[in-house]
């Protein structure tokens, strides 16, 4: 099996033995402690499951500036996007050396992980630009990744930790939350060797569908791991039960068993494009995938990326950096020509009008309408499941 990065075994942060995490939590009520913003509480979770193996904690200024510029911890360690710890107010751990670290998005903030704290730097307006550039390739604060960078406050609070939970995904996502040891585990348990995983934000259309059936043809995969984002997204974005729902109600109908496991993942989505591929692909191949599929605009955002700049970027990556290797996909639709699914630049003789597209306003806006989108573009079993989300939606917005 491919192994973790930088490890010969995962090295996930979460502490599972009961007794010693009783004793944590009870010392944790004695700690000074910092609420944090969702952003790092998502790192504590990817922490904890083994996903950012083989960090131990959370990266200082230098580690993080040097992973911005360079792709590379002061150590020498690949990392594409900086895993940290930002806060604007440290005056309730001023001094301490051990805190509790809190949940933002659970009721009554309980404590989620412990650090040994062994920085608390600064961070200057230019450094922050210097990071966001660099990770954003944009300063634009109207790109949704870059608002909430720079919104999480100057100080850099970092050190090792010891995760006490996962925050709410293994509550609110019981079946598809999953870490990276569980889906290793399960990846071996299956016998796969080949595995394609699919990162994903959105139900899964048509094209989306095709991509994996291709990719895992194409490879001669074992197996396909769906693996969505769970975290938090941008306003208007898919909220995850319903995507978690349209994606399992597509493998169920259109999959042949035991080929596809469906999955997730606690994380917020960056928007960063091409620096979020990268870090896509390494916490997959920490999950046991060898492959990762990359198709159009991964991880974009508007028009903050060209199309496959999340592809070239895999390119540039030093030697020996990750092992994982990516399947490139291009824009992929249903030609009316040819009756299925294809990738545009292996469709000769095509133009603009042989395809059914729909941008996603349109798309959006026959679902809240109540009308199924055309069966070429979305299965209708999964419309069905989408428009009666958008109708619900519609209805608690007038009501
Ligand atoms: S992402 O932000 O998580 O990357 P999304 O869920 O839309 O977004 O896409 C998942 C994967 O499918 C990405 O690798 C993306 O590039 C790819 N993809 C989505 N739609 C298409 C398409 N029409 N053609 C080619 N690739 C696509």
């Amino acid at each position: 099996m491919i192994k973790p990065h930088g490890a010969n075994a995962l090295l996930p942060l979460l502490v599972t033995d009961t007794e010693k995490r009783r004793e944590l939590l009870a010392e944790a009520e004695g700690l000074p402690s910092l609420l944090l913003n969702s952003a790092a509480a998502a790192n504590a979770v990817m922490l904890g499951g083994g996903y950012f193996t083989p960090l131990s904690g959370f990266m200082n200024l230098a580690d993080s500036l040097s992973v911005a510029e360079n792709m590379q911890t002061t150590d020498g360690l690949f990392w594409p996007v900086p895993v940290m710890n930002l806060t604007a107010d440290t005056r309730s751990i001023e001094g301490a050396a051990r805190i509790a670290l809190r949940d933002p998005n659970v009721e009554g903030n309980p404590v989620m992980a412990i650090m040994d704290v062994a920085a608390i730097d600064e961070v200057s307006e230019e450094q922050f630009d210097t990071m966001t550039a660099r990770i954003y390739g944009t300063l634009d604060r109207a790109h949704p990744g870059v608002a909430v960078f720079r919104s999480l406050g100057n100080y850099c609070v970092s050190g090792p930790v010891q995760v006490l939970n996962l925050s709410y995904f293994a509550t609110d996502f019981g079946n598809t939350f999953k870490t990276a040891v569980e889906i290793r585990e399960e990846i071996a348990q299956r016998g796969w060797e080949t595995v394609v995983a699919f990162q994903t934000r959105n139900p899964m259309h048509r094209a989306h569908e095709e991509l994996c059936r291709l990719a895992k043809e194409r490879l001669n995969a074992d197996g396909i791991v769906i693996h969505m984002l769970l975290g938090k997204l941008k306003a208007g974005d898919i909220p995850a039960p319903v995507r978690d729902a349209c994606i399992r109600k597509m493998v169920d109908e259109y999959f042949p068993d035991n080929t596809v496991m469906v999955c997730g993942y606690g994380f917020d989505m960056l928007y960063a494009g091409p620096r979020e591929a990268v870090l896509h692909a390494l916490f997959r191949q920490n999950m046991g995938a060898t492959h990762l599929i990359v198709g159009r605009d991964h991880a974009g955002v508007g028009d903050f990326y060209g199309p496959f700049d999340a592809q070239t970027i895999f390119d540039e990556l030093p030697q020996g950096g990750l092992e994982i290797e990516i399947f490139a996909a291009d824009h992929t639709a249903y030609s009316k020509k040819l009756q299925r699914v294809v990738m545009m630049r292996e469709a000769e003789n095509h133009t603009a009008e042989d395809y059914v597209i729909l941008s996603g306003t349109k798309f959006r806006e026959m679902l809240e309408q109540g009308i199924a989108p055309p069966p070429e573009f979305a299965r209708p079993e999964v419309a069905d499941i989408l428009i009666a989300h958008y109708q619900a939606e519609a209805q608690k917005n007038t009501g």
